[in-house]
């Protein structure tokens, strides 16, 4: 079928139904759904986490604040990898770990992992890390990444990982907000054959974090970096006791935190997404093994994302781990050396399950299929996708060409603050649809309600959560009034996620997006005023407006409209260095694909920003009312200019 065809066929007339052998193996079978709420979540907290007390109340619902597993005492890492070896799987691998540069491979079994955390954590109670310490953690996707998390959660120190990607201030603002005192980071990164000088960026972003008394660093390529006497510690060089009884697992209540996750919010300022320790594990565990259908000793898993996201988190680090899976972790992007890569770590490791975002599969049909054609990939017997809505298009391919027409696609609706996977397909249970998330995950109640806060039956309007559920975020760290408002006021009594859904004639959701000013980039959230915010901080700019335009690579792409002060004319040059500018403020994944210079934006009376304009710009659209704007002019003068606007591409 021509993807064309696809995509203009009512893809709900596409279905799916799951195989009978595929059922007949299936972790989660129909009457999963048929649990009271109450015994699901009871069972799977009593079944998949091993207690060091047990809890003694399921949850506590003063709204908008849950708990869960009160009065429970355990410990995360204990559950992730130390229960495992004691009970003799210390010769399974945990990770197969695969660096960027091909001939660099490791494969960590669960007691190898054992001994590492043990190490990584001595080596952090050396530098002053206990009990409550909060630690920063700013690493590229190598093994030390998840040993840190691993550690940090052994001694109770709760955490923050900071995506690599990251620039000096966006590292020092999360780490200046959740009141970090250590940094774990290592000299550089791989990234398409280059080094990324992440200890060097480190070492910026420090300068501007009062509290900050330690790092540890981890050394990865082996090049020279600066260290700074007394307060940089190189991990190799500490003598520290790998024995696991030199550093037992802390035990912790049920709602100590866990970690600390920042996203893009509809303001400047990130939200820290506040986790704690047993709901959040009890969610994880349970959705990856029950989606997934893990079978720990013969499944190879492998999620594609980057551990310093909430998909690393839940489903690289806790959720396999809990579940004493065989996972694959890859440093590299999927385009080095060669497009071939991911599909030769298929083949390579015998992946079974793999979970990546739509945007990943767009580029690989992008690339074409010749290059997963030249390797063996039958091993794959599920694949799911994370991160946006899945175009039916993307859905067919990945179907196709790497599914082999065989394996049951889960397409996974969550986001940073639910912790885990909310809406999904169960893979032997439902009818998948492409580019529809289907139904609530057993234990979880959801709604899509209309303006007017009334429940709709079949149509669309905004996603709600009904009641709590385990993995649920408990705040915005150090906000709750921001917590409050943002999640809690538009419809009161309800969770409100921000995207838009509708639910068809079957009862199925599909996502529509997001209906704030939150941008959905490769995967990435990105808030608009957080990017207009790092083009207003130049010196040469006087206004920015921003909004995305919907991309068919990276399912939205940044555009930027900018008023330049004074007389200014724009440039190539202008353009260039206010993309760099924005790169160096956030990170070079924030950079907008288009710039647009403007003598003016189209505003509302009252002064505000007209978005929707600027997006129907963005997109070429018709220009809609603008009978509110203060001078409707500005708007028609800036459709002809976005026409000849200057970018990259
Ligand atoms: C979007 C990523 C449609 C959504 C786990 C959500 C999706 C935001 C899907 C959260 C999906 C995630 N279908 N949209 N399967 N998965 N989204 O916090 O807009 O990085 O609100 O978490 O991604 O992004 P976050």
């Amino acid at each position: 079928m021509a993807d064309e065809t696809i995509e203009t066929l009512s893809a709900e007339t596409l279905h799916f139904p799951p195989s009978a052998a595929f059922t007949a193996q299936a972790n989660a079978r129909a009457d999963v759904y048929d649990a009271p709420f109450e015994e699901f979540w009871e069972s799977n907290g009593r079944e998949r986490v091993t207690w060091f007390e047990p809890f003694t109340e399921l949850y506590r619902w003063e709204l908008p604040h849950a708990e869960w597993y009160l009065g429970g005492k355990l410990n995360v890492a204990y559950n992730c990898v130390d229960r495992h070896v004691e009970a003799g799987l210390g010769s399974r691998v945990a990770f197969h770990w695969e660096g960027e540069p091909e001939d660099e491979t490791r494969a960590i079994t669960y007691a190898d992992l054992q001994r590492d955390v043990v190490r990584m954590a001595n080596a952090l109670r050396k530098i002053g890390v206990g009990k409550g310490t909060a630690v920063a953690i700013y690493m590229g996707m190598v093994p030390e990444l998840a040993m840190a998390i691993l550690a940090c959660s052994r001694l109770g120190a709760p955490f923050t990982v900071v995506f690599g990607g990251f620039a000096a201030d966006s590292l020092s603002d999360r780490m200046n907000d959740m009141g970090c005192e250590v940094l774990v980071t290592q000299d550089e990164a791989w990234r398409r054959g280059k080094p990324v000088p992440l200890k060097v960026v480190a070492d910026e972003a420090m300068q501007a974090v009062p509290g900050v008394r330690a790092a540890l660093v981890v050394r990865r390529t082996g090049n020279a970096v600066p260290m700074t006497d007394g307060r940089d510690h190189w991990y190799h060089d500490l003598d520290v006791s790998d024995d696991p009884a030199s550093c037992p697992c802390e035990p912790m209540d049920s709602e100590d935190l866990l970690f600390v996750m920042y996203t893009s919010g509809t303001t400047a300022k990130p939200k820290g997404i506040a986790h704690t320790t047993a709901g959040y594990l009890v969610g994880v565990a349970t959705t990856h093994s029950l989606i997934f259908d893990l079978k720990a000793e013969s499944d190879v898993y492998w999620c594609a994302a980057d551990i310093g996201w909430i998909t690393g988190h839940s489903y690289i680090v806790f959720g396999p781990l809990c579940n004493g899976a065989t996972s694959v972790i890859y440093e590299g992007t999927p385009d080095y050396p060669n497009y071939e890569r991911w599909w030769e770590i298929v083949e390579r490791y015998g992946v079974s399950i793999l979970y990546t975002a739509p945007t990943a599969i767009r580029a690989h049909i992008k690339w074409g299929p010749e290059h997963v054609g030249k390797h063996d990939i039958s091993s794959l017997r599920l694949l799911g996708s994370v991160g946006e809505p899945i175009n039916p298009a993307a859905w067919m391919w990945y179907h196709k060409h790497i599914g082999g027409e065989r394996c049951p696609i889960v397409d996974t609706w969550w986001q940073t603050e639910t912790g885990m996977i909310l809406l999904t397909s169960l893979p032997g249970v439902t009818t998948a649809k492409p580019g529809c998330a289907t139904r609530p995950f057993p234990g979880v109640f959801a709604a899509v309600l209309n303006e007017e806060g009334e429940r709709v039956e079949h149509g669309s309007g905004y996603l709600v959560l009904e009641r709590p559920w385990p993995a649920m975020t408990r705040g915005i760290f150090g906000d709750d009034a921001r917590f409050q408002e943002t999640y809690w006021k538009k419809f009161p009594g309800y969770y409100f996620a921000g995207d838009g859904a509708r639910i068809d004639e079957d009862g199925d959701f599909w996502l529509l997006g997001r209906v704030d000013d939150v941008m959905n980039v490769s995967g990435h959230r990105l808030s608009t005023i957080e990017i207009e915010s790092a083009l207003v901080d130049h010196p040469r700019v006087a206004e920015a407006a921003v909004c995305g335009r919907s991309d068919a690579l990276t399912g939205e792409a940044i555009v930027a409209y900018v008023t330049l002060k004074g007389n200014e004319g724009p440039s190539v040059e202008m353009l260039e260095e206010l993309r760099n500018h924005v790169a160096v403020r956030i990170g070079a994944f924030a950079k907008p694909a288009n710039i647009v210079f403007t003598p003016e934006l189209p505003k509302t009376r009252s002064g505000k920003i007209m978005r929707r304009l600027l997006r129907d710009v963005a997109e070429n659209r018709a220009i809609g009312d603008t009978t509110t704007l203060a001078d409707s002019g500005v708007v028609l003068e800036l459709a002809s200019r976005a026409a000849e606007s200057l970018t990259d591409e």
